[in-house]
Parts: structure tokens; sequence; C-alpha cells
């Protein structure tokens, strides 16, 4: 992964068009430390975890194997709030959460307003209670001001993506999370670089 001159002392490797910035061991590390602390803040409680599609479903499926309590899963999809000016769900959750206790698990918390949008109206169906577990928190870029419960890493203000992060859709499946230096290489050879990295 880095651009360093190769061993035999030949030619040095090209850039790469991305970075490991958290490799898998430290994620599940991670992941493993946040689930034992949520198991024992909802011990009892059977809480629902409710994660925004599509980025964080990969942080979802490591952590819920971690915790060792009942609980539920459900998913709601909003449009980016960029895209549009405004946020807006487009496929709105199964369960009724009154009276449940509800977690949000969230891949990344950049500028927030996608949350705050999603915390608004999770909050007008009165769960008993609603907290917030995100991987990764881009604080810097912060606009709307948002109690996070749980924080696996904060990050910078670079383009990321692997652990359900993506670039136009793709990259999702990488075990790892990559800071992206060109944008333009990746986008031109996907998943050929999927196959290097995942090498
Ligand atoms: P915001 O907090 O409303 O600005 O948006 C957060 C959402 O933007 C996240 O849930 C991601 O889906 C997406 N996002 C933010 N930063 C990145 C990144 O570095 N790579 C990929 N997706 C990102
Ligand atoms: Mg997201």
């Amino acid at each position: 992964m880095s651009g360093s001159t190769r061993a035999s002392g030949g030619r040095p490797d090209p850039p790469e068009p991305a970075q490991v910035l958290i490799p898998p061991a430290r994620l599940q590390a991670r992941v493993a430390e946040l689930a034992a602390d949520i198991a024992a803040a909802y011990a009892d409680t059977d809480p629902i975890f409710v994660t925004v599609l599509k980025g964080g479903t990969v942080f979802l499926a490591d952590l819920v194997r971690h915790v060792g309590i009942p609980l539920e899963i459900d998913f709601l999809a909003i449009t980016p709030y960029a895209a549009v000016g405004t946020a807006r769900i487009v496929k709105d959750l199964d369960l009724d959460i009154s009276g449940r206790h509800v977690l949000v698990v969230e891949d990344i918390v950049d500028t927030g307003l996608t949350l705050a949008y999603l915390l608004q109206v999770l909050a007008s169906r009165a769960p008993a209670s609603l907290r917030v577990c995100t991987l990764l928190d881009r604080a810097v870029r912060r606009i709307a001001d948002l109690p996070l419960d749980w924080v696996g890493f904060e990050v910078g203000d670079e383009f990321l993506v692997g652990y359900g992060l993506d670039l136009d859709g793709w990259l999702r499946q990488l075990p790892a999370v990559l800071t992206v230096r060109d944008r333009a290489v990746l986008a031109r050879d996907v998943p050929g670089l999927v196959r290097h990295l995942l090498r």
C-alpha cells in the first residue's frame, strides 16, 4: 500500500490512489469494544438498532455480532442532504419505535445535517430513548451540533472509502477504511483496485 521503492531496488512503485487509514484488525478491535459498552448500556431493554442505508450496513453487521443481547434491526434510506438542500426519507422503517429504545448506527457523521434530520424524525415518534453510535466522526466539518453517544474513531477532512463508505457506490466491501488520494485514478478502474486491495 505504500509508494516506497521496491525491495528489489527497481523503479519506485507509482503512488497508490488510496492508502489504508484504519486496518481491519483495528476496526474489528474497536467494534468489539463499542459492542461491549453498548451491550452494557442496553441490558434488558430489547433495543432497535436503526441504520441508514447503505453506508452503515457493514459496521452494523459486525457490531451486532458482538452485542450479546436481544435486539431488532431496521433500516431506512434518506436522500443525501446535499443532493436536494434538505433531507427526505425515501424508505421508512418497518418497525414502530414508539416506547422502544433506539440506537442509530452510522458509518460517518460529517456535517451532521443528515443525522440531525433523522434524529428529529425519530424523536417525533416518541421512542423510550434515542442514541447514536457512529464508527467515524469528522468533527472538523460539523455544522449541526449533535450528541454522539459512541464514536469509533475521529477522522480528518479527507475523503474515505471502505467498510461501508463508498465512491460512487463502489468500494463498500473493503475490510479497511482507506484515504482516497486520487479519486480520478480510483474511478478509472474500481474493480481492478478492489482486486489489488483484497489481494
Ligand atoms: P452529513 O453528516 O449529513 O454531512 O453526511 C454524512 C453522510 O455522507 C455519511 O453517512 C456518508 O454516507 C456520506 N459521507 C460523508 N463523508 C464521506 C466519505 O468520506 N466517504 C464516503 N461517504 C461519506
Ligand atoms: Mg450514511
